[in-house]
């Protein structure tokens, strides 16, 4: 595993914590078993699955920005592992209402039974509620870990894509949208909203945790929207072309449930044809940016359109 996901685990792990005091010499199987429900609920809800991608883009995007900078590194790194958290978090919490009876109803994430499966809806509403409010907590810490102006600036982005005009104004569209033909532009809004905002405001996490031009913040925005599209037209694609297993989520749940996506829209093979295109959009935008070290979000361009899960 590569130390940026290692960091990343490692730090969800002592963040979303057990709520046992932290000298409990209780064996960790057991101690878990004896937390509260709600502590156990958020634990199984972020950790033992996902691919991590929102946090790997903060850590990515950072280290574009930080390149060459060495004097305020360490405030600049806590910030950034802290936001990688963070929006891991929200997204975690985005799963768990997701997968509720309310709205999608499934019973399989990660390859694990859903929260709601595992520990009851009411347990599965807190838990999600929960994580969301630890996403903030995460990003304010003391002034000497963080500066307060840079915590301001995470809440914000952070908040933004999460909220009415963003992940959840998306899900709202979604919701509304069962058993109906949108308009190619309506499906790109719902997208962008539903998931493209977060993916985009992990690119711009990461940037505001250093220093870059107007020029470079824009021209990571618009990597940031052709990633954040691309990886939906993608999860619409998987949905039809992948299996259950490989996925650890139920397949053919789209066209099953009656949701408009990219296939049901465009096709398989033009909803392919688009992915590829955003991702030229996505490495275009990155070279603009004209940053000195963008290998790693390269990288994670070429994963969110190539991935197989
Ligand atoms: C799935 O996201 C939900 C969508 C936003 C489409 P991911 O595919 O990133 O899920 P994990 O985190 O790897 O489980
Ligand atoms: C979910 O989109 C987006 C979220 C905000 C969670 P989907 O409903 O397509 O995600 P999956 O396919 O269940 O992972
Ligand atoms: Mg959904
Ligand atoms: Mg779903
Ligand atoms: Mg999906």
């Amino acid at each position: 595993m590569c130390a940026q996901l290692l960091r990343v685990e490692q730090a969800l792990s002592d963040w979303v914590a057990s709520n046992l005091p932290a000298n409990s010499s209780l064996p960790v199987d057991l101690a878990v078993d004896l937390a509260p429900v709600l502590s156990q609920a958020m634990r199984y809800a972020v950790l033992d699955g996902g691919k991590r991608l929102r946090p790997l883009l903060v850590l990515a995007a950072a280290e574009s920005v930080n390149f060459g900078h060495t004097a305020s590194s360490e405030k600049a790194s806590q910030a950034a592992l802290r936001a990688a958290c963070a929006v891991e978090l929200i997204h975690a919490y985005s799963l768990v209402h997701d997968d509720m009876p309310c709205m999608d109803n499934d019973i399989l994430r990660r390859g694990k039974p859903t929260v709601h499966v595992k520990f009851g809806e009411a347990q599965a509403l807190l838990a999600g509620d929960a994580l969301q409010a630890l996403a903030f907590e995460l990003l304010t810490p003391a002034p000497e870990v963080v500066d307060t102006a840079v915590q301001a600036t995470l809440c914000r982005i952070l908040a933004l894509s999460a909220g009415c005009h963003g992940m959840a104004g998306g899900q709202a569209i979604d919701l509304a949208s069962v058993g109906k033909l949108l308009a190619i532009d309506e499906l790109h809004t719902m997208h962008r909203l539903k998931t493209g905002a977060l993916l985009q405001a992990s690119v711009m996490m990461g940037a505001a945790c250093g220093t870059a031009s107007p020029a470079a913040k824009l021209a990571l925005q618009e990597y940031g929207a052709a990633i954040g599209l691309a990886f939906q037209v993608v999860d619409d694609v998987l949905d039809v072309t992948a299996d259950t297993a490989t996925l650890g989520k139920t397949a053919g749940k789209d066209a099953d449930q009656d949701k408009p996506t990219f296939v049901s829209l465009l096709g398989l093979d033009a909803s392919k044809a688009y992915a590829d295109k955003l991702l030229q959009q996505a490495l275009a935008a990155l070279a603009r940016t004209g940053l000195g070290n963008t290998r790693a979000l390269q990288a994670l361009a070429h994963m969110v359109v190539n991935r197989t899960t």
